[in-house]
C-alpha cells in the first residue's frame, strides 16, 4: 500500500523516531518527537515510524499524538507478534489518517533457536497470527522477519509468502545486525521476487543497519532488484554503528537518476535543516566529513579543486549545496534587519515557532545583535533552539550563577535555580575547575547525581564574538543522555546543558513513579529490536 502506483516511485520510511530514537543518547521526550515529526513531514516522507507503543507509557503517547497531529505520512507503530503488542500498536495509531502496524518476528536460524526456542512451523504460524490479527485492525500492515539477511534463502521465502497470504501489504527485510554485503543482499531480493507467490502485489521493502559500513549501498544495491520501499533514519541514526541514512540514499538516488530511473517524494531542501534539527535535539553531533549533511561535505581545500571549481563548478562538484538546503551565504541578518527577515530566515532553517516564540525570539535577536556585529544561521540556530526549550515544562530553570577561578585559587560556583512552581533554591560548592563546581552545585539543589561521560564546549561561527556552545552526555542508570546550549559565555552554556540533562533525568524519574505498568504483563516487556 504505498503513497503512489508509480513503479519507478521508491518509498521513504523514516524510522529516526524508533530504531533511530532506541540508540543510546538519542532518546527525545514527547515536544522533541513532535517537533522531528512535523520536520520529517515537512522533508517529505512518506511514513512515519513512530515508535513501539507496547515499550513504554512514553512511547504509546508520542505514536498516538504523532498519529493525531502529524498530517501527510502514513504513521506507523511497531508490534512484535503477540496479541497485547498488536493491540497497543492499533490503540496508538487509531486517530491517524493513514495508519500503519508493522509486526516482526525473526525468522534466522540463530534467533530462532536461541531467542525465541521455536521450530521454523511455530515461527510461521506465530508471523501468520501476527499479520492476521494486525489487518484486523487496519488495512496496511507490514511484516518484518528479523535477522532476515542470515535466514536460509527457501525458508525466509516461506515465511514472506506466507505473510502475504495473510494480509501484509508490506514486506521488509532487515539485515538486523548489518551483515548484509551489496551482492548478497541484492541476490536475497532477487530470489524473493522470484520465487514468492504474490510478491508483485506487494511493496517490498530494505532495512539495513551499519555495522560493516554498508546500509546505504545495501538498500540501493537491493532496489536495482526491484525493492520499492528504503527504511532509514535522518544522519543515519540507529542501534550500534546506525541505520541507513536517509539524506545519502535519497540524494544518491537524486544524483545518479540516470543510473537507477528512481525517484522519490522528498523535498531535498529540507535535508540540512532537518538533519541540523535533528543533531540539536539529541545533542548528537554529525560527523565533520559525513556524506551529504557533514560540515565538511561542500568544502573544498585543495587549491586545484578551488580552481577548477572557480571556472566551473561542475568540475568538483556533483551536487548543489543548495539543493540540500544549504544557504549559498551563511551571512544573512545584522543589528537592522527586521522582523520579516526574521521569521523568513528561522522558517527556512526548519523551525517552528508560535508567534509568541517569535516575538520573544526577535527580542533575543536584537540583544545579540547589540553584542556580536553579525548574525549567523548557526546564532539563529540557537536562538531558535533557545525558544523552544524556554517553552518545555522544565523541572529546573537557571535564574543566576557566579564562579570563580584564577590560578592557584580554589575554584567554586554558587548557583541560583527556580522550580516550576516558583521556589528558588540556591546552594554553592568546591571543585576541580569552574565547570567541575558548577556542575556540583546543581547536583547539590536537584539532588540528582549524575555521571559526565562526555562534555564539549566550541565556537558556534569562526569569529572572535562567536556564541559558545556546550555540550554534555551523562549516564544515569545505565542510559546515556545529552544536553546541548549555547550562549555568548560558555560557563552559561556549561549549566545550560547540564541543566537539560538533569531535567531530563528528573522528568524521567517523575515518569517512572508514576508508571501504570499494569498493562504491560511482564512476558510481552520488550527487548531490544
Ligand atoms: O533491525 C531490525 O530488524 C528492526 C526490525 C524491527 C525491522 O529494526
Ligand atoms: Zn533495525
Amino acid at each position: 500500500m504505498g503513497p503512489t502506483t508509480d513503479p519507478n516511485r521508491v518509498i521513504i520510511f523514516d524510522t529516526t523516531l524508533r530504531d533511530g530514537e532506541q540508540s543510546p543518547g538519542c532518546s527525545m521526550n514527547l515536544g522533541e518527537k513532535m517537533e522531528m515529526a512535523r520536520a520529517l513531514a515537512d522533508l517529505g516522507v512518506d511514513v512515519i515510524e513512530a515508535g513501539f507503543p507496547i515499550a513504554s507509557p512514553g512511547d504509546f503517547e508520542s505514536v498516538q499524538a504523532i498519529a493525531r497531529e502529524v498530517y501527510g505520512p502514513i504513521i506507523c507503530g511497531l508490534a512484535r507478534c503477540n496479541q497485547a503488542d498488536i493491540d497497543r500498536a492499533a490503540e496508538a495509531i487509531k486517530d491517524a489518517r493513514r495508519g500503519r502496524i508493522h509486526v516482526f518476528l525473526a525468522t534466522s536460524a540463530i534467533h530462532r533457536e536461541f531467542k525465541l526456542r521455536m521450530t521454523p512451523a511455530e515461527v510461521i504460524k506465530r508471523a501468520v497470527e501476527g499479520v492476521e490479527r494486525a489487518r484486523g485492525y487496519c488495512a496496511d500492515v507490514e511484516f518484518s522477519p528479523e535477522d532476515a539477511a542470515r535466514t536460509e534463502l527457501d525458508f525466509l521465502s516461506e515465511v514472506v509468502e506466507n505473510a502475504i497470504t495473510a494480509g501484509a501489504t508490506t514486506l521488509n527485510i532487515p539485515d538486523t545486525v548489518g551483515y548484509a554485503v551489496p551482492s548478497h543482499y541484492a541476490a536475497v531480493i532477487k530470489h524473493l521476487k522470484k520465487t514468492v507467490r504474490g510478491i508483485d502485489k506487494v511493496v517490498l521493502s530494505v532495512h539495513c543497519h551499519n555495522d560493516l559500513g554498508l546500509a546505504v549501498a545495501n538498500s540501493l544495491a537491493a532496489l536495482t532488484e526491484g525493492a520499492r520501499q528504503v527504511e532509514c533514519t535522518i544522519n543515519g541514526i540507529g542501534e550500534r554503528a546506525g541505520n541507513t541514512a536517509l539524506e545519502e540514499v535519497v540524494m544518491a538516488l537524486r544524483t545518479r537518476q540516470d543510473y537507477y530511473g528512481l525517484s522519490t517524494g522528498i523535498n531535498s531542501r529540507h535535508l540540512h535543516p532537518v538533519s541540523r534539527r535533528l543533531s540539536h535535539i539529541t545533542g548528537m553531533a554529525v560527523q565533520r566529513n559525513k556524506a551529504i549533511v557533514g560540515q565538511n561535505a561542500f568544502a573544498h581545500e585543495a587549491g586545484i579543486h578551488q580552481d577548477g571549481m572557480l571556472k566551473d563548478r561542475s568540475t568538483y562538484e556533483i551536487m548543489r549545496p543548495e539543493d540540500i538546503g544549504i544557504p549559498r551565504t551563511e551571512l544573512v541578518l545584522g543589528k537592522h534587519s527586521g522582523r520579516h527577515a526574521l521569521k523568513q530566515r528561522v522558517t527556512d532553517l526548519g523551525y517552528h515557532l508560535t508567534d509568541d516564540q517569535l516575538n520573544r525570539l526577535f527580542i533575543e535577536f536584537k540583544k545579540l545583535a547589540d553584542k556580536k556585529k553579525e548574525i549567523y544561521d548557526a546564532d539563529l540556530e540557537a536562538l531558535a533552539e533557545n525558544q523552544l526549550q524556554a517553552g518545555a515544562s522544565l523541572t529546573w530553570a537557571l535564574v543566576g550563577f557566579t564562579s570563580t577561578a584564577g590560578t592557584g585559587s580554589q575554584t567554586s560556583a554558587a548557583v541560583s535555580l527556580r522550580l516550576a512552581d516558583g521556589t528558588v533554591k540556591r546552594d554553592a560548592a568546591i571543585g576541580n575547575g569552574p565547570i567541575d563546581a558548577l556542575f556540583k552545585a546543581i547536583n547539590r539543589i536537584t539532588r540528582v547525581e549524575v555521571k559526565v561521560v562526555d562534555y564539549l564546549v566550541r565556537a558556534v561561527t569562526q569569529e572572535i564574538d562567536a556564541q559558545g556552545e556546550a555540550q554534555v552526555e551523562i549516564e544515569y542508570n545505565g542510559k546515556r543522555t545529552r544536553g546541548r546550549a549555547v550562549s555568548v559565555d560558555v560557563i552559561e552554556a556549561s549549566a545550560l546543558a547540564y541543566l537539560e540533562v538533569i531535567n531530563r533525568v528528573a522528568s524521567r524519574q517523575l515518569r517512572d513513579r508514576l508508571k501504570p505498568t499494569d498493562h504491560i504483563p511482564q512476558e510481552v516487556v520488550p527487548a531490544t529490536t
